[in-house]
């Protein structure tokens, strides 16, 4: 068993963990972060920003972009990023793929391009329901590289939350591939919540099956899992 998992009930203090493990990363050097996105995230955001770390000497790249959504909508992962991050705590360099670009499939492989010449020190992930990581739907390949995916409806379905319906949320993203995700050194995955039991079941049991995204991270030497949920 390589993951280490940490289970903590209480939300704030799981969060005040999941902060000090970031701190903890910058001050032992890491200077490339790869970034998340969705509700999990939000806590770790508010306590980066409330807090004096500075980012202004390390890159960020995120994990996936949605395709067609004009940058300045709100739901946006680049957006979402600026409002939660970027503009309090700034970058050096910040990635993300481009989702507006006018070949996606090109635009896959120009960010993996970008993500094979950094060295990915530490990768914070969260889950779906259904053991996505990034945008990496059930069936995708662990050593899958970035690539373009047509969400399945439970992920728009889950999504739907951010939108004003669920026609508005995107059919396609453009996301990091398991294998890119898995060239990162250490990776720090936060799951919270009764939604997210099942597949942080199958991961803590030791599955190892692509029908369950997250359970690459079994072949993983080094990832730190938070989690409020006892299992
Ligand atoms: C989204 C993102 C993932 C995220 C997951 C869980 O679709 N692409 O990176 O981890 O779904 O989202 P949430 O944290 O809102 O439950």
């Amino acid at each position: 068993m390589t993951i280490q998992l940490e289970s903590i009930p209480n939300i704030d203090q799981l969060y005040d963990r999941a902060f000090h493990i970031v701190k903890e990363q910058k001050n032992k050097g890491a200077k490339t972060f790869g970034l998340a996105t969705g509700g999990t995230m939000l806590p770790l955001y508010e306590r980066i920003r409330k807090s004096s770390l500075d980012f202004s000497n390390c890159i960020s790249v995120n994990l996936d972009e949605y395709v067609g959504l004009p940058k300045e909508h709100s739901q946006s992962y680049i957006s979402f990023m600026k409002k939660q991050l970027f503009n309090t705590n700034p970058f050096k360099v910040s990635y993300l793929p481009n989702g507006e670009a006018e070949n996606p499939e090109e635009e896959a492989v120009r960010y993996e391009n970008v993500l094979k010449s950094i060295d990915l020190d530490f990768q914070i992930l969260g889950v779906g329901e259904n053991g996505h990581i990034g945008f990496n739907e059930p069936g995708t390949s662990f050593t899958s590289e970035t690539h373009v995916v047509t969400l399945t409806a439970s992920t728009r379905k889950a999504n739907a939350r951010f939108f004003n319906s669920i026609d508005e949320v995107p059919t396609q993203a453009i996301t990091m591939g398991i294998g890119t995700i898995m060239r990162a050194h250490q990776i720090l995955l936060i799951a919270v919540g009764e939604k997210k039991r099942t597949a942080l079941q199958a991961l803590i049991n030791g599955d190892i099956s692509e029908e369950i995204p997250v359970t690459a991270l079994n072949k993983h030497d080094h990832v730190i899992v938070l989690t409020n949920l006892e299992l």
